[in-house]
């Protein structure tokens, strides 16, 4: 496994492109299920999760082709299963969302219960009360979802909160239900948007997404279609947070700030200077970052949980303290010990994180827990003096495409290094 070394010290100058956008492109993988067409998908991140969806696809008889650099091109007209391996399911923990997809095209499905995860427990019991509501039936005796419905009838669900995941394996499922699906309490997010915007380019009729309420008229063949998965707002939250943490100047191509307004808030609060276009998002940062109010995550349009390690590495020589409170996961903090070997000083209470600004990180050997844990190790090491080495890098691989890459393209010294 790849180690990645990071020397850090030095102000950041230059210019990267965002990548599409994880959190996007996989329930519009699932969504190709529905197509009876060639979909070809344009600014498709090269990840590991978009990988195991790819296998996923194969795996249920669907072709899917790399087309030069970004552009996936999936056809799902010759599906011949309905069921998911358990180490397809387990390659990927956001696996689940194949469900609904599955179900509105074949009339059932079987998949292996996808488990917890590095942040804790990963229910799925609205998904699964939602598709029953639908006219599912689904037995989940011993690990394994065996779901039958042969006919999906539209309906009023209202989720009790606002799961990302549910909404969109909803939407997917209430695509091959007659009648009308209204989802209440839905997740807000824009990738459910983006979603919303792919069915529609099929030939589906889904509004709402971005509101709470999220509606879906059934029934209609969906076709194939051409359509370029949005820029990642993580991803430009990360990039963002590297010039906060090291100073100096970055562009990012393709960055929306409508859809980060949260974190821009902060990082200005902090001191950094951000100017948003049409083509981008610039962010200026001369001095350590000045004390900010405390960071809460909530659901969108609230701080985004996948951004809390990424701030809070961005902030750990603040002038004064940073207040954190993770209300999204239980088990979310796990990059703050790693962090303190750089020379951090956090204090964490329940779902509650308090960082201590100090004057000077140092490189250090530290390993990624999770997919955001890491990145925040590669935001901490840039404002490190000396080198570090940051290894489980897989981790990583999971949501940025080649992090070294754009942390160069921005000006810092990054690099691979292999075992
Ligand atoms: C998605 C994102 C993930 C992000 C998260 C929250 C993808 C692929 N992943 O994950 O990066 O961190 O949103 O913004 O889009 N819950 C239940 N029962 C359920 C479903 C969820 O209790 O059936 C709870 C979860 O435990 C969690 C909260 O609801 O505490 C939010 O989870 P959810 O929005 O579903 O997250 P994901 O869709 O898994």
């Amino acid at each position: 496994m790849s180690q990645l070394i990071v020397k850090g010290g030095s102000r950041l100058e230059g210019e990267a492109g965002i990548q599409g956008a994880k959190n996007s492109v996989l329930p519009i993988l699932a969504a190709t299920l529905l197509t009876a067409g060639q979909v070809e998908l344009r600014g498709c991140p090269r990840l590991r999760d978009v990988d195991a969806s790819v296998r996923i696809l194969k795996g249920l008889g669907c072709t899917a082709r790399w087309e030069g650099e970004d552009t996936l091109a999936v056809d799902a007209r010759s599906l011949s299963g309905c069921a998911v391996s358990e180490a397809l399911m387990r390659e990927m923990r956001s696996s689940a969302i194949f469900l609904g997809a599955i179900l509105a095209r074949c009339g059932q499905a079987e998949l292996s219960y996808p488990g917890g995860c590095e942040l804790g427990p990963r229910p799925i019991d609205l998904h699964l009360s939602g598709l029953r509501a639908l006219g599912a039936e689904i037995d989940d005796a011993g690990g394994v979802l065996h779901c039958k419905a042969p006919r999906l009838q539209g309906r009023k669900i209202v989720l009790s909160l606002p799961s990302v995941g549910a909404t969109e394996n909803l939407m997917l499922a209430a695509c091959g239900a007659s009648g009308v699906t209204t989802i209440a309490g839905a997740a807000q997010e824009p990738e459910i948007v983006d979603l919303q915007d792919f069915l529609t380019a099929c030939g589906a009729n889904v509004t709402g997404a971005g509101t709470s309420t999220v509606s879906v008229e059934g029934g209609r063949p969906l076709h194939g279609c051409t359509y370029t998965i949005m820029p990642d707002r993580i991803v430009a939250a990360t990039y963002l947070c590297a010039a906060a943490s090291a100073g100096g100047e970055v562009f990012l191509r393709r960055a929306r700030e409508e859809h980060l307004s949260t974190v821009t808030a902060v990082l200005r609060e902090a001191g950094c200077s951000i100017r948003a276009g049409e083509e981008g998002i610039a962010c200026t940062s001369r001095e350590r970052p000045a004390v900010v109010r405390p960071v809460r995550t909530a659901p969108y349009p609230g701080f985004p949980t996948d951004a809390q390690a990424i701030l809070m590495a961005a902030l750990l020589k603040c002038r004064g303290a940073a207040v954190f409170e993770e209300n999204m996961f239980e088990n979310r903090y796990r990059h703050v010990g790693e962090l303190g070997r750089m020379g951090a000083k956090i204090q964490v209470s329940g779902r509650t994180a308090v960082v201590t600004g100090v004057e000077r990180l140092h490189g250090a050997t530290v390993r990624c827990t999770d997919l955001r844990g890491g990145a925040a190790l590669c935001v901490a090491a840039l404002a490190a003096e000396g080198e570090t080495e940051i290894s489980e890098t897989s981790h990583i691989a999971r949501g940025y495409e080649d992090i070294a890459r754009d942390l160069r393209a921005l000006g810092a010294e990054a690099f691979w290094r292999e075992h």
